[in-house]
C-alpha cells in the first residue's frame, strides 16, 4: 500500500541547487508557514519566528552572513527559523486559544505557566535548548510541508548567527537556529545520501 509519508520521507532530499528563475506567491509562504506553526513544542508554547527572505536585497543580506552559499540567492525564499528566549513570559498568550476552543482548562494552563516560568528563570542554558527544540522541529514541519507542497528544501546552519541577528535586527530573544531553503530544485541536485548502519545509531533498551 503506498504510503505518503513514509515516501516522502524516503524520497526528500537536501536541495542545494534551485532554478532562480521561479518565485513563491505570499499566498504559498503563508500556507507553508501556517504548516510549520503545526509542529509541537513543549507546553505548546510555540516560541519560534519566520522571516522570509524572499527580495533581492534581502537575499542579498542573508547571502552576504552566510558564507556566500548560492542557494540563499537561488531559492525562491529562505526562512530564517528562530527559537525564542523566555518562552514562559509568552506562554499565557499562546495557550489562551487553546483555553478559549476548551481543549486546555485554565487552571491547566495557568500550571503549565507556573511550571515553565520554575523551571525557565534564571536558565538561560535551558531557555536556548527550548529555543532550539522548538525551532528544530518547526524547520523539519517546514521542509515536510514543502515537500508536500511539490517544493524542494534544505537546512542550513552554516551562517553568521551574530550577523544575522544584526542584518535582520532580531530582537535579544531570538535565537537564528536554522535557516530552510525553499524553491523549485533542479535536476541536478544530488539524491538523498546513504544513512549510517542502524546497528551504529539503534539501542534497543
Ligand atoms: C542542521 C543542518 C545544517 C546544514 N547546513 C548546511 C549548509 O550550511 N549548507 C549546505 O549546503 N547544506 C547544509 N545542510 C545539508 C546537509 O549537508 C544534508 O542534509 C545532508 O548531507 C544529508 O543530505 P540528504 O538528506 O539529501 O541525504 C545542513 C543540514 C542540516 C540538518
Amino acid at each position: 500500500m503506498f504510503n505518503p509519508i513514509k515516501n516522502l520521507i524516503e524520497s526528500r532530499v537536501s536541495t542545494g541547487r534551485y532554478d532562480p528563475a521561479r518565485s513563491l506567491s505570499d499566498q504559498q509562504l503563508t500556507e507553508l508557514v501556517r504548516l510549520a506553526t503545526r509542529a509541537p513544542s513543549a507546553f505548546n508554547a510555540q516560541n519560534w519566528k519566520f522571516v522570509a527572505v524572499r527580495s533581492a536585497e534581502a537575499k542579498a543580506r542573508l547571502k552576504a552572513v552566510s558564507f556566500g552559499q548560492q542557494q540563499v540567492e537561488d531559492a525562491a525564499v529562505t526562512f530564517i527559523v528562530c527559537g525564542t528566549l523566555g518562552a514562559h513570559r509568552s506562554m499565557p498568550r499562546a495557550l489562551q486559544p487553546s483555553v478559549a476552543a476548551g481543549i486546555v482548562p485554565q487552571s491547566v494552563a495557568d500550571a503549565w505557566v507556573a511550571m515553565a516560568t520554575e523551571a525557565h528563570q534564571g536558565n538561560p542554558q535551558l531557555q536556548r535548548d527550548e529555543a532550539f527544540r522548538s525551532a528544530s522541529l518547526a524547520a523539519m514541519t517546514l521542509m515536510l510541508a514543502a515537500e508536500g507542497m511539490g517544493l524542494s528544501s534544505g537546512a542550513m546552519s552554516g551562517f553568521d548567527t551574530d550577523a544575522v541577528v544584526k542584518a535582520f535586527e532580531l530582537d535579544a530573544s531570538e535565537v537564528p537556529v536554522m535557516l530552510v531553503t525553499i524553491g523549485y530544485g533542479l535536476a541536478n541536485n544530488w539524491p538523498q545520501k546513504p544513512r549510517r548502519p542502524l546497528q551504529d545509531v539503534m539501542v534497543l533498551a
